[in-house]
């Protein structure tokens, strides 16, 4: 042995003194890697990009986590009209691997043509059945049609199956979004009768039919709802209907999902921060929970660059403190967020 390498063996002794500080060290190392990769940085208004390099497409959607991983809906408006729905898919919110496009205008619907506009899709889980469900807005070009489109499929990856589409119990339905209760019951909200009011359907246990509905906000004109429920309150999110052009967000809590909704109360800026809600993203850890606002920031510059926009929203005593961060960093596990 050369005197080089001969200082870089250690005797039996050295090596059993040595032993528990190198188990320490790595320990400590694989807790601070661990600890860097489990806080993500979100950026606001900057397009996200997939692991491919590929500017993320996923507008007016919606998330689903399952075994810590984050899956994401939304519309695929590369060109603009006539979107098609994308899935991705990352264990961080920060890297997104894409899944495929699971919805293709007038592929997975020969029958209905190729001049539908898919808008704001949802995804649920149904316990039930097992099958992952997918309402959505299915309009014609001029807004006429007000019909909606639910699709299906055993996996979340695909492929999915139209199950049906029209008005929904004959009710003229526009703009839209899911909600499943504490129970596992499943709503489907939408502004309905030519954007007059607020529906709530309540849906049968395979997610896949409407069987009542309830009016809300009558005459009030809403549309962009999103609702959460924390303990015993459900908060819901909307906005006015004003094209792509942003409005303000507003307020109204009840403890019933079918009455007792308060009046309008304005949150965050005038504009929502220039975006439309798309929904409202709950992580729990123990008894903590985080709530993020998810909206769109439309047209930025136009409609396929529209951007998405998370920032931590607090719900509490039936108040919504909804302030904007640009920038901050977030841990999915463990439901935290800090500048
Ligand atoms: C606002 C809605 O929320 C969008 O989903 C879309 O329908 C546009 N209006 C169309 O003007």
């Amino acid at each position: 042995m050369d005197k080089d390498t001969a200082h870089l063996v250690l005797t039996k002794k050295q090596y059993r003194m040595k032993t528990p500080h190198i188990l320490l060290l790595l320990l400590v190392l694989c807790q601070t890697v661990t600890a860097q990769t489990d806080w993500s940085q979100i950026r606001n208004g900057q397009p996200w990009y997939d692991t491919q390099g590929n500017v993320v497409q996923a507008h007016g959607g919606n998330f689903l986590i399952e075994d810590g991983t984050v899956y994401m809906v939304g519309e695929d408006r590369t060109h603009s009209w006539y979107p098609d729905v994308n899935l991705y898919h990352s264990r961080d919110m920060q890297v997104w691997e894409y899944d495929g496009k699971i919805i293709q205008n007038g592929v997975t619907t020969p029958e209905l043509g190729t001049t539908r506009m898919i808008e704001r899709p949802k995804l649920m889980h149904c316990p039930k059945t097992g099958r992952y469900v997918i309402w959505c807005h299915y309009e014609a070009s001029d807004y006429s049609a007000s019909e909606v489109a639910v699709f299906s499929s055993a996996s979340v990856t695909g492929p999915y199956r139209l199950e049906w589409s029209g008005r929904p119990l004959g009710i003229k339905s526009r703009d839209c979004n899911v909600f499943v209760d504490d129970d596992g019951t499943a709503y489907f909200i939408s502004t309905i009768q030519e954007n007059q009011h607020l529906g709530l359907f309540r849906l049968s246990d395979d997610y896949l039919r409407p069987l009542e509905c309830t009016v809300l906000m009558r005459g009030l004109r809403r549309e962009a709802p999103a609702i959460v429920r924390v303990d015993s309150l459900y908060y819901m999110l909307s906005s006015a209907c004003t094209g792509w052009d942003p409005n303000q967000c507003m307020l109204s809590v009840s403890r019933s999902l079918t009455q007792g909704w308060s009046p309008l109360t304005p949150v965050g800026d005038r504009i929502a921060y220039d975006t439309q809600a798309s929904g409202i993203l709950t992580l729990r850890r123990g008894k903590r929970t985080l709530h993020l606002y998810v909206g769109d920031r439309w047209k930025d510059p136009d409609l396929p660059q529209s951007k998405i926009i998370i920032t931590p929203i607090t719900l509490r005593d039936g108040r919504c403190h909804f302030p904007y961060m640009k920038t901050y960093r977030l841990n999915l596990r463990k439901a935290l967020v800090k500048p």
